[in-house]
């Protein structure tokens, strides 16, 4: 059997907000932001763009362009931190929306890996058989847990969702997840953390710790996850990583040797949007034409928890 990524779908709050105009109340800069991270502008959500509207708006496009109805799915797992209820699950509210009767629903937190984590779980379950079409969502609403008077944290975040729909099947020519490296790590967890209470909610970071941890994980379980999978680094078209810091993304590309061109960005417009990352980069690129059925490609993330991963698909 084999499992594929059978369509994708992205949705980015209608406010996008630039670093000039962050700047009017923050004390921070376009050049400081643009130098230091890559960042441009970042898309805020308003009070009616909650997470499962969001999720569900990508899911809706993901499901179109599979070619399959919500009664099909099997599964729907939302990879958030942020899902803003305690009950009921982004996922089962993305399933009332899009009458996604037959599937069962829940959330996974693995921060910034939500997507990966989510992609690892629906695989697992779909190679045993418990379902033919999952739902796999990342997204989060990462601004609204920002103390917008820390210029540290403030400056790097926007809200998104991103989904995609995972087939099963048995066509000889259909690509397949071919491997996973995946850990976390927490003891680390104080680097970057973040409470629900009411008088502490706001997001905390160590950057620098967690920028050293990115570099040194990213290009090590990206080796990992390629060798599990027989592939070479250089048969693979595009890199596509969590979107947290363009400098960490060189840092990889440099590490890995493998030239720039083959890890796109979208942070001069949407910013670190934790889960949504790489789903909302995906769909970006499929819907431009970037990718094509039978290109390797590599998927990789890291954040809070401290979590990470890679995978190697043939799309
Ligand atoms: O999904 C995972 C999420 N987290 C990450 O990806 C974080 C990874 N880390 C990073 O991206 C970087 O560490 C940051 C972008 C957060 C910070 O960049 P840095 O090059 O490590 O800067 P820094 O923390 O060493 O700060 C340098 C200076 C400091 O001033 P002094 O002490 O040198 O006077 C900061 O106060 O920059 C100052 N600064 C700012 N200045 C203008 C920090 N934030 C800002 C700001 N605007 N927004």
């Amino acid at each position: 059997m084999k499992i594929i990524i059978a369509g994708t779908g992205s949705a980015l709050p209608v406010r996008s907000v630039t670093n000039d105009e962050l700047a009017k109340t923050v004390d921070t800069s376009d050049e400081w932001i643009r130098s230091r991270t890559g960042i441009g502008a970042r898309h805020i959500a308003g009070p009616e763009e909650e997470l499962d509207v969001l999720g569900a708006a990508a899911a809706e496009q993901a499901l179109a362009r599979a070619g399959i109805s919500a009664e099909e799915l099997g599964l729907i797992i939302y990879g958030t931190a942020t899902a803003g209820y305690v009950t009921p699950s982004a996922a089962c509210r993305v399933q009332a929306r899009i009458g996604a009767v037959n599937a069962v629903c829940f959330d996974l937190n693995a921060a910034c890996s939500g997507f990966l984590y989510s992609m690892y779980t629906a695989e697992s379950m779909m190679r045993m058989g418990r379902c033919r079409y999952a739902l796999i969502i990342g997204g989060d609403m990462v601004t609204r847990y920002l103390n917008w008077e820390d210029r540290s944290t403030c400056v790097l975040f926007g809200d998104a969702a991103g989904a995609a729909v995972l087939a099963a099947t048995d066509a000889e020519d259909a690509g397949d997840i071919l491997s996973f490296s995946m850990g976390s790590n927490g003891s680390k967890g104080a680097v970057l953390s973040c409470r629900t209470l009411p008088e502490d909610h706001y997001l905390t970071m160590n950057g620098q710790e967690v920028f050293r941890f990115a570099v040194r994980t990213v290009p090590a379980c990206i080796r990992d996850a390629l060798e599990k999978a027989g592939a070479e680094k250089e048969e693979v078209k595009y890199f596509i990583l969590h979107q947290a810091n363009a400098r960490i993304i060189e840092a990889a590309a440099k590490r890995l040797e493998m030239p720039l061109d083959r890890f796109p960005m979208n942070l001069p417009d949407t910013a670190n949007t934790s889960a949504g990352t790489i789903p909302v980069l995906l769909d970006q690129m499929n819907r431009d034409g970037r990718l094509q059925r039978g290109d390797l490609l590599v998927l990789s993330g890291f954040g809070g928890g401290l979590t990470w991963g890679a995978a190697v698909l043939r799309y």
